[in-house]
């Protein structure tokens, strides 16, 4: 009996506890109700009379040490595996995209921050607005077919609740809080029932501008909006406005800039007239001031507002709109770098 407890001994001592497999294979072989040591106590029976006190001590300590060895060993495995986790160095570069910003907000954070130079400070709205803000207040009559040009998203079929056609919906909000002067710009999301082609999409990005004080005049719009293209597109990019019709402004105008491709030589880019529109502008229409409780026997403004996709596409020589709103890493990539 001795003998075979020693031997047991040695071989608990020699047992690999490489993975959890073996740690069970430990268990069914030397302690499970049919493993070695069970039935080395089952033999006890058989030992002589005197030699039971020294063997019952040694059978006990086997059985205590097989015990401990397989509980010591078992922490041992699983403290290993958690310390192989948090081994792991997260911060290590992956060498794939990291992330950067959207183009979209490239640009926005540009055009922002060149008119907040000249002393113009953010406003935002809600995205979905009443009649009021975006149409009334605004100089569309009811029934007026300038709202069908604006091809309107309705919210629960509810002719007074409707996702904004456009940005101007906050110089609303902006002019009645009657704070003079007004001097802002509003960024945001916008939405009309189109189809989706490169060129157009249900929803897209405006960029408004407002300023109302005591004699403003359409000077000061030309000069505001010549800052900003000479900013945006470079110091030797030309302006030029042509007249056109708002509701809400009188006069009107659309403005196109040099186009930035071929310096206005004439490319496909702006059709051959070397000429690109990107924005409608005019000055406030009185309407619109008294609407919103402001005198407009004493104060004037202007307005602007222009499409950060198509400014954006200018820029960057994009030439399929939809691009903006796939989420395709490869397309996002190449805006990585830029800040
Ligand atoms: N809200 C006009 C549009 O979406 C743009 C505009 C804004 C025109 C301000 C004039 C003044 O087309």
């Amino acid at each position: 009996m001795k003998e075979k407890i020693e031997q047991l001994l040695q071989q608990i001592e020699q047992f690999k506890f490489t993975d959890k497999e073996a740690l069970e294979n430990f268990r069914l072989k030397f302690l499970s109700k049919k493993g070695l040591i069970p039935a080395l106590f089952a033999d006890f029976k058989s030992v002589a009379p005197e030699d039971r006190k020294e063997m019952g001590l040694l059978l006990n300590e086997l059985k205590n040490k097989a015990q401990d060895y397989l509980k010591t060993n078992q922490e041992a495995l699983e403290q290993q595996t958690t310390t192989a986790a948090s081994t792991l160095d997260v911060t290590l570069p992956s060498g794939h995209f990291k992330g950067g910003r959207h183009p979209l907000s490239i640009v926005r954070k540009e055009i922002n921050s060149i008119f907040e130079r000249l002393g113009f400070v953010i406003s935002e709205g809600p995205e979905i607005e009443d009649d009021f803000h975006n149409f009334s207040a605004l100089n569309f009559p009811p029934e007026h077919p300038a709202r069908d040009m604006q091809d309107t998203f309705f919210i629960h079929k509810n002719p007074d609740i409707a996702l904004r056609t456009h940005t101007s919906s906050v110089q609303v909000r902006v002019m009645e809080q009657g704070k003079l002067p007004v001097r802002i710009i509003a960024p945001g999301r916008v939405f009309r029932n189109e189809a989706i082609s490169a060129r157009a999409h249900c929803i897209f990005h405006q960029i408004e501008g407002l300023y109302i004080d005591k004699e403003v005049s359409f000077a000061d719009l030309k000069q505001t909006l010549y800052y900003f293209a000479q900013e945006f597109f470079g110091k030797k990019t030309r302006i030029r406005f042509r007249p056109s019709y708002f509701p809400f402004t009188e006069t009107s105008a659309e403005m196109d800039v040099s186009c930035n491709i071929c310096g206005g030589k004439g490319c496909n880019i702006c059709k051959y007239s070397g000429w690109v529109e990107i924005l409608g502008c005019g000055m406030v229409d009185p309407n619109v001031l008294e609407a919103c409780g402001i005198d407009s026997n004493e104060y004037t403004g202007f307005a602007f507002g222009m499409g950060i996709e198509r400014i954006t596409m200018m820029k960057y020589q994009i030439n399929d709109l939809r691009l903006f709103f796939e989420n395709d890493i490869r397309f996002l990539q190449q805006f990585e770098q830029i800040q």
